[in-house]
C-alpha cells in the first residue's frame, strides 16, 4: 500500500512511521489514523520487524486530532472517530513488539495520546505536550483519561486535562511523561540507538516481558507473580535462552535466532 499521510520505512529490524501532514502540523484525520493502523498491521505480521518508532514530519509530532474534520460531527460520527482512534492506539499498545515515540515538537491532544500509546517516549528539547481538548469544548478522545493517569498519576493528569496547559520538555520529564529529553538534532540518533539496542536482544524474551508488564498492571500481586513465572518458564522453551546463557558462560556475544 502506498501512503498519503504517513511515511513508512524499515531498516535493520526497526520500522519508522512518520506522520506526514506537516502543513496541518500532522493533525490526525480519519485517513491518517487508517494509514497508521495499516502500517501497524504490517509490522505485526512481518517477522523481520522487531521495533516500531513513531515521529512527525516538520516542527510537530502530532498537534492533535483534526479539528477541521471534527467540527461538524454529529455525536454518532464523533463516537466512530473516537472508536477508530482507540482501535489504532490500542493496537499499538497491545502489540507485543515494543514502540518508541520520538517526539519532535507539538504533541497535543491526540498527539500526546499517540505518544502515550507507545512504550517509551523520547522528547526533543523543543516539545510542547498537553491535552487542550476542554478549550475546544470536548474531552480527550483517544485515551488520555486512562493512559495519562497511568503514566503521570491522577492528580497531574487531572491538572493537565482540566487546565489544557502545555508542558515543555523539562516539565514533561519531571512528571515522568517522557523517558528522556535530548537536543533536537540528537532525537533520531538517540531513538534509533535505543531501538537497535532492543533489536539486538532476544526478541521472544523482550515480547514476553512486554506482555507480562501489560497484563500485570492491574493484576493483584498473586496474579502478577503467576504471569511472570509463566513468562519466565516459557523462555526456557526456546533456543535463545540456551544461546544467551551459553554465550555469557563462553564470554562471547549471543547470536539470537527466535523472531
Ligand atoms: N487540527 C487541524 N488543523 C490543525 C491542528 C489540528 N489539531 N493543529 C494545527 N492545525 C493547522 C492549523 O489550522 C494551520 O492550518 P492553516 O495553515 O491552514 O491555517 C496549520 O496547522 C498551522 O497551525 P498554526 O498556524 O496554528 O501554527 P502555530 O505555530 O501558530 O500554532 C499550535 C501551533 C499551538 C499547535 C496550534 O496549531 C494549535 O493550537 N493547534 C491545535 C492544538 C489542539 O487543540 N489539539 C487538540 C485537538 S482535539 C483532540 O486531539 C481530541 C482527541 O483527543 C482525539
Amino acid at each position: 500500500m502506498s501512503y498519503k499521510y504517513i511515511k513508512f520505512e524499515v531498516e535493520d529490524h526497526v520500522a519508522l512511521i512518520t506522520v506526514n501532514r506537516p502543513k496541518a502540523l500532522n493533525a490526525l484525520n480519519s485517513d491518517t489514523l487508517r494509514e497508521i493502523e495499516k502500517a501497524v498491521e504490517d509490522i505485526a505480521s512481518d517477522d523481520s520487524i522487531y521495533i516500531m518508532v513513531f515521529t512527525g514530519e516538520g516542527k510537530s509530532f502530532v498537534a492533535g486530532a483534526d479539528i477541521g474534520e471534527m467540527k461538524g460531527f454529529t455525536a454518532e460520527e464523533a463516537r466512530r472517530f473516537a472508536k477508530l482512534g482507540h482501535q489504532v492506539f490500542n493496537r499499538i499498545s497491545s502489540l507485543c513488539k515494543p514502540s518508541i515515540a520520538a517526539i519532535n515538537g507539538y504533541a497535543l491532544g491526540g498527539g500526546c495520546e499517540l505518544a502515550l500509546a507507545c512504550d517509551i517516549r523520547i522528547a526533543s528539547n523543543k516539545v510542547r505536550m498537553g491535552q487542550p481538548e476542554v478549550g475546544l469544548g470536548i474531552t480527550p478522545g483517544f485515551g488520555a483519561t486512562k493512559r495519562l493517569v497511568e503514566v503521570v498519576g491522577q492528580a497531574k493528569a487531572k491538572e493537565l486535562i482540566f487546565t489544557g496547559e502545555y508542558l515543555n520538555a523539562e516539565e514533561a520529564l519531571k512528571i515522568g511523561l517522557v523517558n528522556k529529553v535530548v537536543d533536537m538534532d540528537e532525537l533520531m540518533p538517540v531513538t534509533m540507538k535505543m531501538a537497535q539496542t532492543m533489536a539486538s536482544k532476544a526478541q521472544l524474551a523482550l515480547r514476553y516481558s512486554k506482555l507480562a508488564i501489560e497484563q500485570s498492571i492491574y493484576a493483584d500481586h498473586q496474579t502478577a507473580s503467576h504471569i511472570e513465572t509463566s513468562a519466565f518458564a516459557l523462555c526456557f522453551a526456546n533456543e535463545d535462552q540456551k544461546e544467551g546463557m551459553s554465550a555469557f558462560l563462553e564470554k562471547r556475544n549471543p547470536d539470537f535466532k527466535c523472531k
